[in-house]
């Protein structure tokens, strides 16, 4: 087997950014010259580990670990040095010919079954008289020939075992094949295959390793069954970290520096008709931090076009909280009347579509203000006020250019004074920013009743995560009062998503969220949350959501009250006080 060349490896590392990789996988904040964060190779809750990118070495000073971009992506991701070299040159753009020296990856054995049972699949729909049946429902949906190549679409049997025994006769071994998850054990001795009369997805990950399948049932007689089975997990197929159309995708992700992912394999085959051929897709559930990461091998530019349904917005949400976490840019694509990006090509066209994916895009605060516009009951004053606070969270950070645009729009949407509002804003963010600073203490003092409320719900949060999206019922998922507790509301939140894709028991656990505090928020947790972890009461939780409840109360009322204060006519004053009584009539009757 050859080498590497030393100069290739020289010029993969020097077109390299090490920080860039690092930050992959470990948070680093810049110091001087160097980099911290904490230590990837130990458990460490102070960053001991450094990155220079002058030398383009990281070191860790507590355990020793030290090395280069190449190291520290074999170590990290458990690939062999060819493979690393490999993905730095595709980062850096830098064209290699590995084939010669690429070793063989331990899991060969299970791609070339996997691409045995995919040549069987295709030869299936290719030349078989179901297949003509199956094809043509494909066409039906636009699905032609040239498709049906470029995603490798195949056919599974009609028999029960005829993969099965294709297979074994050729020598393949059974319990290969059960390990692959593709054939079936019903008794003892007796084999079926998984797949069985439906349309064969492959699902082939970004080096081109067959690493499992779904199967779309397509006869009207199926219409009962399951719409899309897919392969278990196995040695080589974990659905949460693989993305569907990766491999063919890469090159187009590279070329245009964006990705543009779905929900659905149909949605990416729509795509690739409508010309965006960029396209992925996290298989039907929710996107994990994996595939996010993943994405962010090769750009940091996401669209995401996911359903418009209800469903679909609220996966939008959680995805675009995903990808800020690792910094990348989003843009969203909202389709009309509930449309998924198949149904709306096969009603326009695939140029409408096209156009609708590159031109009809909205960045994320526009996303949130439609989101949260579509729940509004105009007719409700309080509604509004949780509606203004909202869009004033999304904006506060933002230009002024920005903050301008959308406190016009307020004002034309909720039917308030351009002036009203402009005032409304800044009274508000002024009061953040004091609550934020070391004026806070003053304005609300640390053990306050509504603080120690907020705190105490910490637990409960990490009990059950019922008690987490009930508070967002209610609240909200922005409200806080102390960003800390916010924050590790935040963290509790990710880590149960992480589990359920992992198909771990989602309860979180105390010492995962701990492992992933950050100092301040472990000092935070140790000192204000731990040592109050006694016994929990539905009971109690209601008791604290209520307390929080007169918090927002009293907020409101302190606002009303400044409002009527600067009103600036009597007729104003009189309108505002008007509100505040029926709004302090309703809070005593327990309305809010
Ligand atoms: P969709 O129901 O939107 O499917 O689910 P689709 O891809 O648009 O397919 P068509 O147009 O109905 O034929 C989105 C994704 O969710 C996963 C699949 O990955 C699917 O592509 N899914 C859906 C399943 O895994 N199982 C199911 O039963 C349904
Ligand atoms: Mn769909």
């Amino acid at each position: 087997m050859q080498r590497i060349s030393e100069e290739v490896i020289k010029e993969v590392l020097q077109k390299t950014d090490i920080v860039d990789i690092i930050s992959e996988k470990v948070s680093l904040s810049k110091k001087g010259k160097s980099y911290f964060g904490l230590c990837p190779f130990h458990n460490e809750k102070t960053p001991s580990f450094s990155v220079e990118p002058e030398r383009k070495i990281y070191t860790c000073f507590s355990c020793g670990e030290k090395g280069n971009a190449i190291t520290f992506k074999q170590k990290t991701e458990n690939i062999t040095f060819v493979e690393a070299v490999e993905d730095l040159a595709i980062k850096a753009n830098i064209s290699l010919d590995l084939s010669s020296v690429r070793r063989e990856n331990p899991n060969k054995k299970y791609f070339d079954i996997n691409n045995d049972a995919l040549n069987f699949y295709k030869l299936f729909l290719s030349s078989t008289k179901q297949g003509v049946i199956a094809r043509k429902y494909l066409a039906k949906r636009g699905i032609t020939d040239e498709v049906i190549n470029t995603f490798n679409i195949g056919l599974s049997s009609t028999g029960f075992d005829v993969l099965y025994k294709t297979l074994t006769e050729k020598g393949i071994l059974v319990s290969d094949l059960f390990d692959l998850g593709l054939v079936k054990q019903s008794k003892k001795e007796s084999f079926y295959d998984l797949f069985r009369e439906r349309i064969i997805f492959p699902i082939i990950d970004e080096r081109s390793n067959v690493v499992g399948f779904s199967g779309r049932s397509y006869l009207e007689a199926d219409k009962d069954s399951p719409k899309y089975i897919n392969s278990p997990q196995t040695k080589v197929f974990t659905k949460s970290r693989v993305l569907y159309n990766l491999n063919n995708a890469l090159n187009e992700i590279k070329k245009n520096d964006r990705v543009v992912l779905f929900e659905g394999y149909m949605d990416v085959i729509a795509a690739y008709r409508a010309n965006v051929k960029e396209s992925v897709a996290s298989m039907g559930t929710s996107l994990t931090t994996e595939q996010v990461k993943l994405i962010k091998r090769y750009t940091n530019n996401v669209t995401i076009c996911y359903d418009g349904d209800p469903a679909g917005i609220e996966a939008t949400s959680r995805a675009i909280r995903l990808f800020e976490n690792e910094r990348m840019e989003v843009k969203i694509i909202l389709l009309p009347d509930n449309l998924d990006p198949d149904d709306y090509l096969t009603k326009y066209s695939t140029a409408e579509l096209n156009t609708y994916i590159n031109e009809n895009w909205i960045d994320k605060i526009e996303f949130s203000y439609l989101k949260n516009n579509m729940n509004i009951d105009f007719s409700k004053m309080l509604d509004i006020e949780h509606f203004k606070k909202t869009i004033f969270d999304l904006i506060k950070n933002t230009s002024n250019t920005i903050i301008e645009s959308y406190i016009k729009r307020l004002s034309s949407d909720i039917n308030i004074s351009l002036e009203s509002v402009r005032q409304d804003f800044y009274q508000y963010t002024k009061r953040n920013i004091q609550n934020i600073g070391g004026r806070a203490k003053r304005t609300i003092p640390i053990e306050s009743k509504y603080l120690v409320a907020e705190r105490r719900l910490i637990s409960y949060f990490i009990s059950d995560i019922k008690f987490v999206l009930k508070f967002n019922v209610e609240f909200g998922e922005i409200f806080y009062i102390n960003s800390t507790s916010r924050d590790i509301k935040h963290l509790i939140e990710d880590q149960h998503y992480k589990n359920l894709e992992n198909n771990v028991n989602s309860d979180i656990n105390e010492e995962d969220l701990i492992e992933i505090l950050s100092q301040d928020q472990l000092h935070f947790y140790n000192t204000k949350v731990k040592n109050k972890m006694i016994e929990l009461f539905d009971k109690e939780y209601d008791d604290l959501l209520s307390t929080i409840q007169d918090y927002i109360n009293s907020l409101l009322q302190e606002e009303i009250e400044e409002k009527i204060k600067n009103a600036p006519t009597n007729t104003e004053k009189i309108e505002l006080a008007k509100y505040r009584d029926v709004y302090i009539k309703e809070v005593q009757h327990g309305k809010r």
